[in-house]
């Protein structure tokens, strides 16, 4: 579990979020949504541990698996399998375990002996950390990211930025943690994978915040939904799926709207008022005071007031390439 209390997140001078509290707890499957630059990456960054807030707490209990929008640099000589495994600490047994074989095979008299004893040893290990069963589990959720077997016995530095990306999402996925952080999981996915991912959320016993542009992904799997308000500064939690999600921020959107209009209705006719008086000597203080109540209706509003950013963009008509591309 996660819980948040009133955090504040800045990138630079800018504030992103401003006093938002909230929980992740077992069974809770997030959507986190809000346009670019909103501060998604930032806030998982700060739940995971890898950054802190300006203000608030976060605590966390449990294990967590935080998957990065951006992929980590680690020790790049390592196989992607024992990356993999290293999830449940389960690489490090399984290579003692090869070294000992390759004495058992090679070495003689009490080496030989030695060896055997320590390889019992073990795989009693091994077998209390899931075994041979968690070995095959990690190879099955490889394989459904599109990581076959040929890949995982490479080392990472061979690997491209998006397999490498795959095989961390698969680490956090065999971890078995309580809760996941996934940063947007769907990118260098195929769409295969991406379905494979979807059913596994569907699932999951614990519980999970997901960035994702798929709306496929997020439609299915979600039963909240953090909406990170850029222009507000804030988190609106919907405690829905997906679909009723929509109607309710519009629903949402439409009634802020609507309070600034008669906002701004009353405070124009409070002002008109004011400048009238202001013309009787008598009555200037009475003015002074209506074109302050003014100020205060609009005040509360300057937040909802930027509608969204979203550039229009046209292309031309390309010219045809002729017979030759
Ligand atoms: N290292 C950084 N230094 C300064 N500003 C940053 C840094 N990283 C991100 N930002 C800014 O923080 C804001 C939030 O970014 P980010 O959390 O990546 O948003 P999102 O994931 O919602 O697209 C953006 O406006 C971005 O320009
Ligand atoms: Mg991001």
């Amino acid at each position: 579990m996660i819980t948040a209390s009133g955090i504040e997140l800045r990138a630079g001078a800018r504030i992103l979020i401003e006093n938002a509290s909230f929980r992740i707890a077992k069974g809770d499957r997030i959507g986190l949504v809000g346009r670019n630059g909103a501060g998604k990456t930032t806030l998982t960054k700060c739940l995971a541990g890898e950054g802190v807030p300006a203000a608030g707490t976060i605590a966390r209990s449990g294990d967590v698996g935080y998957l990065p929008q951006d992929p980590r640099t680690g020790d790049l000589d390592v196989l992607a399998r024992d990356r993999i495994l290293s999830a449940r600490e389960l690489d490090s047994v399984l290579r003692k375990m090869r070294e000992n074989e390759e004495r058992m095979a090679n070495g003689k008299g009490a080496t030989r002996e030695k060896a055997m004893k320590k390889y019992e040893r073990l795989e009693t290990e091994f077998l209390t950390k899931g075994g041979y069963a968690a070995e095959a589990e990690a190879a099955t959720i490889a394989a459904a990211l599109g990581l076959p077997d040929r890949v995982l016995g490479q080392p990472l530095h061979t690997l491209s930025g998006g397999q490498r990306r795959r095989v961390e999402l698969a680490r956090i996925l065999f971890s078995d943690a309580d809760t996941l952080l996934l940063d947007e999981p769907t990118n260098h996915l195929d769409a295969d994978s991406i379905v494979w991912l979807r059913d596994y959320l569907k699932t999951y016993r614990g519980g999970f915040i997901v960035i994702s542009h798929d709306v496929d992904l997020v439609e299915t799997v979600v039963n909240k939904v953090f909406y990170l308000d850029a222009n507000r500064s804030q988190i609106d939690i919907y405690n829905m799926g997906w679909k009723l999600y929509q109607q309710q921020r519009e629903a949402d959107e439409k009634r802020r709207k609507r309070e600034r209009q008669n906002a701004e209705k009353k405070a124009a006719a409070l002002n008109s008022q004011a400048d009238k008086m202001r013309a009787k000597a008598t009555k200037t203080v009475a003015a002074q005071n209506m074109a302050r109540r003014a100020e205060r209706l609009l005040s509360g509003l300057e937040a909802v007031r930027v509608s969204d950013k979203v550039a229009k963009l046209r292309f031309p008509e390309p010219a045809p390439c002729g017979k030759t591309p």
